[in-house]
Protein backbone atom coordinates (compact mmCIF):
# COMPACT_ATOMS: atom_id res chain seq x y z
CA UNK A 1 0.00 0.00 0.00
CA UNK A 2 2.79 2.32 1.02
CA UNK A 3 4.16 1.72 -2.31
CA UNK A 4 1.16 2.26 -3.97
CA UNK A 5 1.08 5.62 -2.48
CA UNK A 6 4.72 6.63 -3.51
CA UNK A 7 4.38 5.64 -6.97
CA UNK A 8 1.18 7.46 -7.22
CA UNK A 9 2.86 10.92 -5.51
CA UNK A 10 5.94 10.44 -8.08
CA UNK A 11 3.43 10.05 -11.28
CA UNK A 12 0.86 12.70 -10.23
CA UNK A 13 1.66 16.30 -10.81
CA UNK A 14 -0.33 17.42 -7.41
CA UNK A 15 0.24 20.22 -5.46
CA UNK A 16 1.07 19.61 -1.62
CA UNK A 17 -2.02 19.88 -0.32
CA UNK A 18 -3.19 16.87 -2.10
CA UNK A 19 -0.58 15.22 -1.20
CA UNK A 20 -0.98 15.42 2.40
CA UNK A 21 -4.35 14.54 1.92
CA UNK A 22 -3.01 11.54 0.52
CA UNK A 23 -0.14 10.19 3.46
CA UNK A 24 -2.88 11.81 5.84
CA UNK A 25 -5.71 9.26 4.48
CA UNK A 26 -2.95 6.38 4.26
CA UNK A 27 -2.59 7.27 7.41
CA UNK A 28 -6.38 7.20 8.12
CA UNK A 29 -6.71 3.78 5.67
CA UNK A 30 -3.58 2.02 7.61
CA UNK A 31 -5.51 2.71 11.22
CA UNK A 32 -8.54 0.80 9.70
CA UNK A 33 -6.27 -1.77 8.36
CA UNK A 34 -4.80 -2.07 11.30
CA UNK A 35 -8.25 -2.37 12.99
CA UNK A 36 -9.63 -4.90 10.68
CA UNK A 37 -6.83 -7.22 11.69
CA UNK A 38 -6.40 -6.67 15.39
CA UNK A 39 -10.78 -6.52 16.11
CA UNK A 40 -12.25 -6.64 12.98
CA UNK A 41 -14.15 -4.31 10.88
CA UNK A 42 -15.81 -0.79 12.66
CA UNK A 43 -18.83 -0.44 10.64
CA UNK A 44 -19.30 3.04 11.89
CA UNK A 45 -16.12 4.18 11.23
CA UNK A 46 -15.95 3.00 7.48
CA UNK A 47 -19.90 3.29 7.08
CA UNK A 48 -20.36 -0.36 6.02
CA UNK A 49 -24.04 -0.87 6.05
CA UNK A 50 -24.30 -3.69 3.45
CA UNK A 51 -27.34 -3.07 0.97
CA UNK A 52 -30.08 -6.01 1.07
CA UNK A 53 -30.37 -8.24 -1.81
CA UNK A 54 -33.81 -7.31 -2.77
CA UNK A 55 -32.59 -3.81 -3.21
CA UNK A 56 -29.26 -4.19 -5.04
CA UNK A 57 -31.95 -6.44 -7.67
CA UNK A 58 -34.66 -3.58 -8.11
CA UNK A 59 -31.84 -0.68 -8.58
CA UNK A 60 -30.18 -2.82 -10.89
CA UNK A 61 -33.43 -3.90 -12.96
CA UNK A 62 -34.34 -0.37 -13.07
CA UNK A 63 -30.95 1.05 -14.17
CA UNK A 64 -30.81 -1.42 -16.81
CA UNK A 65 -34.51 -0.56 -18.18
CA UNK A 66 -33.43 3.22 -18.28
CA UNK A 67 -30.22 1.93 -20.48
CA UNK A 68 -30.22 -1.42 -21.74
CA UNK A 69 -27.45 -1.44 -23.71
CA UNK A 70 -24.40 -0.35 -21.38
CA UNK A 71 -22.01 -2.58 -20.91
CA UNK A 72 -19.29 -0.68 -18.03
CA UNK A 73 -19.92 -0.42 -14.22
CA UNK A 74 -18.50 2.22 -11.72
CA UNK A 75 -19.02 1.33 -8.00
CA UNK A 76 -17.01 3.53 -5.58
CA UNK A 77 -17.49 2.21 -2.37
CA UNK A 78 -17.87 -1.38 -3.05
CA UNK A 79 -17.37 -3.40 0.07
CA UNK A 80 -18.26 -7.06 -0.61
CA UNK A 81 -20.09 -6.21 -3.77
CA UNK A 82 -23.48 -6.44 -2.49
CA UNK A 83 -24.70 -4.17 -5.15
CA UNK A 84 -22.72 -5.88 -8.04
CA UNK A 85 -24.33 -9.47 -8.90
CA UNK A 86 -26.39 -9.05 -11.44
CA UNK A 87 -24.36 -6.44 -13.62
CA UNK A 88 -21.20 -9.42 -13.12
CA UNK A 89 -24.07 -12.26 -14.44
CA UNK A 90 -25.13 -10.09 -17.26
CA UNK A 91 -21.72 -9.85 -18.36
CA UNK A 92 -20.66 -6.24 -18.21
CA UNK A 93 -17.11 -5.18 -17.12
CA UNK A 94 -17.29 -4.01 -13.59
CA UNK A 95 -14.96 -2.01 -11.30
CA UNK A 96 -15.41 -1.53 -7.99
CA UNK A 97 -13.41 0.80 -5.28
CA UNK A 98 -13.05 0.35 -1.32
CA UNK A 99 -10.39 1.39 1.05
CA UNK A 100 -10.79 -2.11 2.50
CA UNK A 101 -10.46 -5.22 1.03
CA UNK A 102 -13.34 -7.48 2.81
CA UNK A 103 -13.11 -10.64 3.34
CA UNK A 104 -15.52 -13.18 1.13
CA UNK A 105 -15.28 -10.03 -1.62
CA UNK A 106 -17.30 -11.57 -4.62
CA UNK A 107 -15.33 -12.17 -7.92
CA UNK A 108 -16.07 -11.20 -11.03
CA UNK A 109 -15.47 -7.77 -10.94
CA UNK A 110 -11.99 -5.04 -10.94
CA UNK A 111 -11.04 -4.44 -7.34
CA UNK A 112 -9.39 -1.31 -6.51
CA UNK A 113 -8.00 -1.38 -2.91
CA UNK A 114 -7.82 2.61 -2.83
CA UNK A 115 -9.90 5.48 -1.91
CA UNK A 116 -11.91 6.85 -4.38
CA UNK A 117 -11.95 10.26 -3.07
CA UNK A 118 -8.91 10.96 -3.07
CA UNK A 119 -8.50 8.82 -6.76
CA UNK A 120 -11.22 11.75 -7.58
CA UNK A 121 -9.43 14.37 -6.87
CA UNK A 122 -6.05 13.03 -8.49
CA UNK A 123 -7.64 11.61 -11.47
CA UNK A 124 -10.72 13.53 -12.18
CA UNK A 125 -10.41 13.30 -15.73
CA UNK A 126 -9.56 9.81 -16.26
CA UNK A 127 -12.48 8.30 -14.23
CA UNK A 128 -14.16 10.78 -16.93
CA UNK A 129 -12.75 8.87 -19.83
CA UNK A 130 -13.52 5.40 -18.50
CA UNK A 131 -16.97 6.47 -19.56
CA UNK A 132 -19.09 3.84 -17.28
CA UNK A 133 -22.74 3.66 -18.22
CA UNK A 134 -23.96 2.47 -14.84
CA UNK A 135 -22.49 3.94 -11.59
CA UNK A 136 -23.83 2.34 -8.68
CA UNK A 137 -23.31 3.50 -4.92
CA UNK A 138 -24.27 3.03 -1.23
CA UNK A 139 -21.20 5.16 -0.39
CA UNK A 140 -20.42 5.87 3.44
CA UNK A 141 -22.68 7.72 5.48
CA UNK A 142 -20.55 9.06 7.68
CA UNK A 143 -20.93 13.17 8.76
CA UNK A 144 -18.31 15.92 9.07
CA UNK A 145 -17.96 14.72 13.01
CA UNK A 146 -15.75 11.55 10.99
CA UNK A 147 -12.16 11.72 11.24
CA UNK A 148 -11.71 11.61 7.34
CA UNK A 149 -13.59 14.37 6.88
CA UNK A 150 -12.46 16.84 10.25
CA UNK A 151 -8.38 15.61 9.18
CA UNK A 152 -8.48 16.69 5.04
CA UNK A 153 -11.53 19.85 5.57
CA UNK A 154 -9.66 22.43 3.91
CA UNK A 155 -8.40 20.26 0.88
CA UNK A 156 -11.79 18.85 0.64
CA UNK A 157 -13.87 22.12 0.59
CA UNK A 158 -11.50 23.15 -2.30
CA UNK A 159 -12.62 20.35 -4.14
CA UNK A 160 -16.32 19.52 -3.43
CA UNK A 161 -17.61 22.93 -4.07
CA UNK A 162 -21.27 21.96 -3.03
CA UNK A 163 -20.05 21.26 0.72
CA UNK A 164 -18.08 19.16 2.31
CA UNK A 165 -20.67 17.71 5.32
CA UNK A 166 -20.68 14.10 5.13
CA UNK A 167 -19.06 11.42 3.26
CA UNK A 168 -22.32 10.48 1.03
CA UNK A 169 -21.98 13.99 -0.56
CA UNK A 170 -18.55 13.85 -1.42
CA UNK A 171 -19.30 10.66 -3.28
CA UNK A 172 -22.44 12.11 -4.97
CA UNK A 173 -20.46 15.31 -5.92
CA UNK A 174 -17.82 13.14 -7.43
CA UNK A 175 -19.88 10.41 -9.27
CA UNK A 176 -22.36 13.19 -11.29
CA UNK A 177 -18.65 15.29 -12.41
CA UNK A 178 -17.22 12.50 -14.03
CA UNK A 179 -20.28 10.91 -15.01
CA UNK A 180 -20.35 10.72 -18.75
CA UNK A 181 -23.74 12.16 -20.81
CA UNK A 182 -26.47 9.33 -20.23
CA UNK A 183 -24.79 7.54 -17.73
CA UNK A 184 -27.42 5.89 -15.33
CA UNK A 185 -26.37 6.72 -11.61
CA UNK A 186 -28.48 4.21 -9.17
CA UNK A 187 -27.82 4.58 -5.39
CA UNK A 188 -29.10 4.43 -1.81
CA UNK A 189 -28.32 8.00 0.09
CA UNK A 190 -29.41 9.58 3.30
CA UNK A 191 -32.78 11.01 2.75
CA UNK A 192 -31.41 14.51 4.08
CA UNK A 193 -30.26 14.75 0.59
CA UNK A 194 -34.06 15.48 -0.51
CA UNK A 195 -35.07 17.53 2.40
CA UNK A 196 -32.66 19.45 4.57
CA UNK A 197 -30.64 22.98 3.35
CA UNK A 198 -27.00 21.76 4.31
CA UNK A 199 -27.22 20.15 1.30
CA UNK A 200 -29.91 22.99 -1.17
CA UNK A 201 -26.66 23.16 -3.27
CA UNK A 202 -25.61 19.92 -3.85
CA UNK A 203 -29.55 19.50 -4.35
CA UNK A 204 -29.23 22.02 -6.84
CA UNK A 205 -26.01 20.94 -8.42
CA UNK A 206 -27.70 17.29 -9.17
CA UNK A 207 -30.68 19.29 -10.17
CA UNK A 208 -28.36 21.50 -12.75
CA UNK A 209 -26.45 18.16 -14.45
CA UNK A 210 -29.08 15.39 -14.31
CA UNK A 211 -32.73 14.16 -14.34
CA UNK A 212 -34.17 12.55 -11.65
CA UNK A 213 -35.29 9.14 -12.96
CA UNK A 214 -36.77 7.82 -9.63
CA UNK A 215 -36.91 8.60 -5.72
CA UNK A 216 -38.30 6.16 -3.22
CA UNK A 217 -37.98 6.56 0.40
CA UNK A 218 -37.21 3.19 2.30
CA UNK A 219 -38.39 2.22 5.86
CA UNK A 220 -36.86 3.78 8.61
CA UNK A 221 -35.61 1.00 9.88
CA UNK A 222 -33.80 -0.64 7.07
CA UNK A 223 -29.96 -0.10 8.11
CA UNK A 224 -30.65 -0.42 11.60
CA UNK A 225 -29.61 -4.28 11.70
CA UNK A 226 -26.46 -3.32 11.10
CA UNK A 227 -26.29 -0.17 13.24
CA UNK A 228 -27.20 2.30 11.36
CA UNK A 229 -30.36 4.90 12.57
CA UNK A 230 -30.40 6.88 9.37
CA UNK A 231 -33.18 6.89 6.92
CA UNK A 232 -32.66 6.74 3.29
CA UNK A 233 -33.70 6.74 -0.30
CA UNK A 234 -32.99 5.68 -3.54
CA UNK A 235 -32.23 7.51 -5.86
CA UNK A 236 -32.07 7.08 -9.52
CA UNK A 237 -30.62 9.51 -11.58
CA UNK A 238 -29.64 10.07 -15.62
CA UNK A 239 -26.55 12.65 -16.34
CA UNK A 240 -27.25 15.11 -18.69
CA UNK A 241 -31.00 17.43 -19.18
CA UNK A 242 -33.76 16.15 -20.90
CA UNK A 243 -36.06 18.64 -19.40
CA UNK A 244 -40.03 17.51 -19.33
CA UNK A 245 -39.16 13.60 -18.16
CA UNK A 246 -41.03 11.65 -16.03
CA UNK A 247 -40.25 10.42 -12.47
CA UNK A 248 -41.59 8.10 -10.39
CA UNK A 249 -41.57 8.61 -7.11
CA UNK A 250 -42.75 5.96 -3.93
CA UNK A 251 -43.43 7.70 -0.54
CA UNK A 252 -42.28 5.73 2.85
CA UNK A 253 -43.29 2.27 3.32
CA UNK A 254 -43.95 1.96 7.11
CA UNK A 255 -42.20 -1.79 6.86
CA UNK A 256 -39.46 -3.62 5.25
CA UNK A 257 -42.16 -6.12 3.88
CA UNK A 258 -44.39 -3.16 2.28
CA UNK A 259 -41.00 -1.83 0.97
CA UNK A 260 -40.20 -5.32 -0.44
CA UNK A 261 -43.73 -5.80 -2.14
CA UNK A 262 -43.37 -1.86 -3.27
CA UNK A 263 -40.06 -2.75 -5.24
CA UNK A 264 -41.16 -6.14 -6.05
CA UNK A 265 -44.53 -5.01 -7.89
CA UNK A 266 -42.28 -1.64 -9.43
CA UNK A 267 -45.24 0.00 -7.95
CA UNK A 268 -44.50 3.56 -7.97
CA UNK A 269 -46.54 7.08 -9.03
CA UNK A 270 -45.16 9.14 -12.10
CA UNK A 271 -44.86 12.72 -12.04
CA UNK A 272 -42.97 15.89 -13.26
CA UNK A 273 -40.02 17.71 -11.39
CA UNK A 274 -42.79 20.56 -10.70
CA UNK A 275 -45.19 18.20 -8.96
CA UNK A 276 -41.97 17.31 -6.00
CA UNK A 277 -39.84 20.28 -6.20
CA UNK A 278 -41.16 22.64 -3.94
CA UNK A 279 -40.53 26.25 -2.64
CA UNK A 280 -42.06 25.32 0.70
CA UNK A 281 -39.89 27.32 2.98
CA UNK A 282 -39.07 30.76 2.11
CA UNK A 283 -35.31 29.76 1.19
CA UNK A 284 -35.18 27.01 -1.04
CA UNK A 285 -36.60 24.14 -2.73
CA UNK A 286 -37.28 20.38 -1.09
CA UNK A 287 -38.73 17.40 -2.44
CA UNK A 288 -41.93 17.03 -1.47
CA UNK A 289 -43.01 13.74 -2.27
CA UNK A 290 -46.89 12.24 -2.88
CA UNK A 291 -48.43 15.06 -1.28
CA UNK A 292 -52.11 15.70 -2.11
CA UNK A 293 -52.64 19.49 -4.26
CA UNK A 294 -54.72 20.69 -1.34
CA UNK A 295 -52.03 20.18 1.02
CA UNK A 296 -49.53 22.18 -1.23
CA UNK A 297 -52.13 24.93 -1.98
CA UNK A 298 -52.06 25.50 1.78
CA UNK A 299 -48.06 26.53 1.67
CA UNK A 300 -49.46 29.05 -1.31
CA UNK A 301 -52.40 30.48 0.33
CA UNK A 302 -51.25 31.41 3.65
CA UNK A 303 -48.57 33.55 6.03
CA UNK A 304 -46.10 31.70 7.73
CA UNK A 305 -45.79 32.16 11.15
CA UNK A 306 -42.96 34.25 11.22
CA UNK A 307 -44.55 36.87 9.07
CA UNK A 308 -46.99 36.56 12.26
CA UNK A 309 -45.63 36.04 15.22
CA UNK A 310 -42.35 36.16 16.85
CA UNK A 311 -40.19 33.09 16.84
CA UNK A 312 -36.95 31.93 18.03
CA UNK A 313 -34.85 30.16 20.59
CA UNK A 314 -33.67 30.59 23.99
CA UNK A 315 -30.70 29.68 26.29
CA UNK A 316 -28.05 27.40 25.06
CA UNK A 317 -25.43 26.86 28.29
CA UNK A 318 -22.61 25.33 26.56
CA UNK A 319 -22.32 23.10 29.65
CA UNK A 320 -25.67 21.77 30.90
CA UNK A 321 -23.52 19.88 33.78
CA UNK A 322 -22.94 22.83 35.04
CA UNK A 323 -25.35 25.18 34.46
CA UNK A 324 -28.59 22.86 34.89
CA UNK A 325 -30.41 20.26 37.44
CA UNK A 326 -32.12 17.53 37.15
CA UNK A 327 -34.21 18.55 40.20
CA UNK A 328 -35.77 22.12 41.30
CA UNK A 329 -33.31 23.14 43.98
CA UNK A 330 -31.29 26.30 45.64
CA UNK A 331 -30.17 28.52 42.75
CA UNK A 332 -31.22 26.23 40.06
CA UNK A 333 -34.94 27.08 39.90
CA UNK A 334 -36.12 28.46 36.14
CA UNK A 335 -38.01 26.04 34.16
CA UNK A 336 -36.60 24.79 30.88
CA UNK A 337 -37.49 23.68 28.25
CA UNK A 338 -34.87 22.48 25.78
CA UNK A 339 -37.29 20.03 24.46
CA UNK A 340 -40.86 19.34 25.15
CA UNK A 341 -42.24 16.07 26.48
CA UNK A 342 -46.20 16.59 26.06
CA UNK A 343 -48.91 18.46 24.34
CA UNK A 344 -50.42 21.80 25.92
CA UNK A 345 -48.93 21.49 29.05
CA UNK A 346 -45.26 20.09 29.45
CA UNK A 347 -42.87 19.27 32.46
CA UNK A 348 -39.75 20.91 32.19
CA UNK A 349 -36.80 18.61 31.50
CA UNK A 350 -34.50 20.22 34.25
CA UNK A 351 -34.27 23.49 36.06
CA UNK A 352 -31.79 26.38 34.98
CA UNK A 353 -29.30 28.28 37.14
CA UNK A 354 -31.22 32.04 38.31
CA UNK A 355 -28.27 33.62 37.58
CA UNK A 356 -28.18 32.67 33.91
CA UNK A 357 -28.26 36.67 32.66
CA UNK A 358 -25.14 37.02 34.48
CA UNK A 359 -23.48 33.59 33.31
CA UNK A 360 -24.37 35.11 29.80
CA UNK A 361 -22.61 38.27 30.11
CA UNK A 362 -19.43 36.46 31.53
CA UNK A 363 -19.11 33.24 29.78
CA UNK A 364 -18.12 32.30 26.24
CA UNK A 365 -20.41 29.32 25.21
CA UNK A 366 -23.56 30.58 27.24
CA UNK A 367 -26.00 31.99 25.08
CA UNK A 368 -29.31 33.74 25.37
CA UNK A 369 -31.18 34.78 22.42
CA UNK A 370 -34.13 37.04 22.49
CA UNK A 371 -33.36 37.94 26.24
CA UNK A 372 -36.18 40.90 25.24
CA UNK A 373 -38.58 37.77 25.21
CA UNK A 374 -37.51 36.05 28.61
CA UNK A 375 -40.52 37.97 30.81
CA UNK A 376 -42.58 36.71 28.25
CA UNK A 377 -45.23 34.03 28.34
CA UNK A 378 -45.70 32.35 24.95
CA UNK A 379 -45.44 28.74 23.23
CA UNK A 380 -42.92 26.59 23.40
CA UNK A 381 -42.29 24.03 20.62
CA UNK A 382 -40.52 20.00 20.06
CA UNK A 383 -37.18 20.51 18.76
CA UNK A 384 -36.33 16.18 18.84
CA UNK A 385 -38.57 13.75 18.21
CA UNK A 386 -40.54 12.50 14.91
CA UNK A 387 -43.78 13.68 16.22
CA UNK A 388 -44.27 17.75 16.92
CA UNK A 389 -45.41 19.11 20.28
CA UNK A 390 -46.68 22.36 21.27
CA UNK A 391 -47.17 23.83 24.64
CA UNK A 392 -47.44 26.93 26.75
CA UNK A 393 -44.79 28.49 28.52
CA UNK A 394 -44.85 30.69 31.25
CA UNK A 395 -43.45 33.65 31.53
CA UNK A 396 -41.05 31.94 34.11
CA UNK A 397 -39.73 29.26 31.82
CA UNK A 398 -37.36 29.15 29.00
CA UNK A 399 -36.35 26.88 26.20
CA UNK A 400 -33.37 25.90 24.27
CA UNK A 401 -33.00 25.96 21.08
CA UNK A 402 -36.09 24.82 20.33
CA UNK A 403 -38.11 26.90 18.81
CA UNK A 404 -40.39 29.76 21.21
CA UNK A 405 -42.91 31.76 19.56
CA UNK A 406 -43.62 35.00 21.63
CA UNK A 407 -47.59 35.58 20.74
CA UNK A 408 -49.97 38.30 21.97
CA UNK A 409 -51.65 37.10 25.05
CA UNK A 410 -54.93 36.48 23.44
CA UNK A 411 -53.62 34.41 20.67
CA UNK A 412 -51.42 31.58 22.52
CA UNK A 413 -53.40 29.33 23.28
CA UNK A 414 -56.08 29.06 20.00
CA UNK A 415 -52.67 28.92 18.54
CA UNK A 416 -51.51 25.98 21.24
CA UNK A 417 -54.26 24.17 19.62
CA UNK A 418 -53.47 24.98 15.86
CA UNK A 419 -50.05 23.71 16.79
CA UNK A 420 -50.65 20.57 18.10
CA UNK A 421 -53.70 19.77 15.26
CA UNK A 422 -52.94 16.82 12.82
CA UNK A 423 -52.82 18.95 10.04
CA UNK A 424 -49.38 20.80 11.26
CA UNK A 425 -47.89 17.24 12.68
CA UNK A 426 -48.52 16.54 8.71
CA UNK A 427 -47.32 19.81 7.48
CA UNK A 428 -44.00 19.67 9.67
CA UNK A 429 -43.25 15.81 9.96
CA UNK A 430 -44.46 14.81 6.42
CA UNK A 431 -43.30 17.93 4.42
CA UNK A 432 -40.92 20.69 6.00
CA UNK A 433 -38.63 18.64 8.74
CA UNK A 434 -38.79 14.84 7.91
CA UNK A 435 -36.51 13.78 10.23
CA UNK A 436 -36.31 14.06 14.12
CA UNK A 437 -35.36 17.14 14.37
CA UNK A 438 -37.27 20.31 14.11
CA UNK A 439 -35.89 23.82 13.66
CA UNK A 440 -36.48 26.86 15.03
CA UNK A 441 -36.63 27.31 11.08
CA UNK A 442 -39.03 24.82 10.50
CA UNK A 443 -41.64 26.21 12.75
CA UNK A 444 -41.20 29.80 11.50
CA UNK A 445 -42.50 28.22 8.17
CA UNK A 446 -45.43 26.72 8.56
CA UNK A 447 -48.64 28.13 7.26
CA UNK A 448 -51.02 29.95 9.33
CA UNK A 449 -54.60 29.36 8.36
CA UNK A 450 -57.18 32.32 8.06
CA UNK A 451 -59.01 30.84 11.16
CA UNK A 452 -62.56 32.76 12.12
CA UNK A 453 -62.73 34.83 15.65
CA UNK A 454 -65.54 32.13 16.55
CA UNK A 455 -62.77 29.60 15.08
CA UNK A 456 -59.79 30.85 17.28
CA UNK A 457 -62.18 31.18 20.25
CA UNK A 458 -63.42 28.05 20.33
CA UNK A 459 -59.50 26.61 19.93
CA UNK A 460 -58.65 28.76 22.93
CA UNK A 461 -61.21 26.81 24.98
CA UNK A 462 -60.06 23.63 24.09
CA UNK A 463 -56.52 24.37 24.94
CA UNK A 464 -57.41 25.92 28.35
CA UNK A 465 -59.90 22.58 28.91
CA UNK A 466 -56.35 20.48 28.56
CA UNK A 467 -54.29 22.71 30.36
CA UNK A 468 -56.72 22.93 33.20
CA UNK A 469 -56.96 19.01 33.08
CA UNK A 470 -60.77 18.64 31.30
CA UNK A 471 -59.89 17.50 28.61
CA UNK A 472 -57.50 14.45 27.31
CA UNK A 473 -55.05 15.77 24.52
CA UNK A 474 -56.48 13.22 22.89
CA UNK A 475 -59.79 13.97 22.76
CA UNK A 476 -58.75 17.78 22.53
CA UNK A 477 -56.79 16.86 19.16
CA UNK A 478 -60.21 14.91 17.44
CA UNK A 479 -62.29 18.33 17.98
CA UNK A 480 -59.17 20.81 16.94
CA UNK A 481 -58.77 18.41 13.61
CA UNK A 482 -62.82 19.19 12.93
CA UNK A 483 -62.18 22.75 13.35
CA UNK A 484 -59.22 23.01 11.23
CA UNK A 485 -60.24 20.58 8.38
CA UNK A 486 -63.88 22.48 8.03
CA UNK A 487 -61.95 25.71 7.98
CA UNK A 488 -59.69 24.73 4.60
CA UNK A 489 -62.61 22.14 3.31
CA UNK A 490 -59.98 19.41 3.51
CA UNK A 491 -61.11 16.52 1.15
CA UNK A 492 -61.77 13.20 2.67
CA UNK A 493 -58.79 11.54 1.26
CA UNK A 494 -56.68 13.87 2.76
CA UNK A 495 -58.07 13.70 6.05
CA UNK A 496 -57.93 9.92 6.19
CA UNK A 497 -54.23 10.25 4.66
CA UNK A 498 -53.18 12.20 7.65
CA UNK A 499 -55.14 10.20 10.12
CA UNK A 500 -52.83 7.08 8.51
CA UNK A 501 -49.97 9.38 8.79
CA UNK A 502 -49.79 10.28 12.72
CA UNK A 503 -51.41 7.18 13.42
CA UNK A 504 -47.64 5.54 12.42
CA UNK A 505 -45.46 9.15 12.58
CA UNK A 506 -42.37 7.13 13.96
CA UNK A 507 -41.71 4.88 10.99
CA UNK A 508 -43.06 7.44 8.15
CA UNK A 509 -41.65 10.94 8.58
C1 LIG B 1 -22.45 1.56 3.00
S1 LIG B 1 -21.06 0.53 2.63
C2 LIG B 1 -21.61 -0.17 1.11
C3 LIG B 1 -21.05 -1.51 0.83
C4 LIG B 1 -21.67 -2.21 -0.38
N1 LIG B 1 -21.39 -1.48 -1.60
C5 LIG B 1 -23.17 -2.35 -0.22
O1 LIG B 1 -23.91 -1.63 -0.90
O2 LIG B 1 -23.60 -3.17 0.57
C6 LIG B 1 -19.86 1.74 2.18
C7 LIG B 1 -18.52 1.20 1.77
O3 LIG B 1 -17.69 2.32 1.47
C8 LIG B 1 -16.35 2.02 1.82
N2 LIG B 1 -15.60 3.27 1.90
C9 LIG B 1 -15.54 4.17 2.93
N3 LIG B 1 -14.77 5.21 2.58
C10 LIG B 1 -14.35 5.00 1.31
C11 LIG B 1 -13.52 5.72 0.39
N4 LIG B 1 -12.99 6.89 0.74
N5 LIG B 1 -13.30 5.19 -0.83
C12 LIG B 1 -13.84 3.99 -1.20
N6 LIG B 1 -14.61 3.27 -0.37
C13 LIG B 1 -14.87 3.76 0.87
C14 LIG B 1 -16.51 1.24 3.11
O4 LIG B 1 -15.38 0.45 3.37
C15 LIG B 1 -17.76 0.40 2.80
O5 LIG B 1 -17.40 -0.80 2.24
Amino acid sequence: MCQYFSRLMKTCKIEKATKSFFYCNFAYMARRNKQIMEHGIDKRDVGYYSTPDFMAQYIYEEMVKLNPAGSSVLDPAVGRGELLKSFIDSGKIVHGYDIIDYPNRLNGFIFHHEDFLARYISHKENLRRQAYDYIIMNPPYNSHEHTYIATNKILLQSYFKTGATNMYALFMQAVIEIAKEGCIIGTIVPQSILFTRAYDKLRDKLLQLCDICQIILCPTNLFRHNGANVDTCILILRKGKNNGNLIRIANRSANIATFKSLLKQHNLIVCSLADIYQRINNKSAIFVLDCPPDLIKIFTNYPRLDEIFMCGGGVSTGNNKLFTSFEKREGFEVPYYPNVNARFLATPESFLCNDYMEQYRGTRKFIVRHPDKLECDGIVCSGIGKSFRAAYLSKEGVTGVNAAIWAPKEDVLWLISYLNSSLVAYLLKGIIARSHITTIGNVSSLPILNLTDCEKKTLGRISKQVINGKLAPEDAIAKIDRIVYRNINLSRGTRKMIRQFCADIIHLV
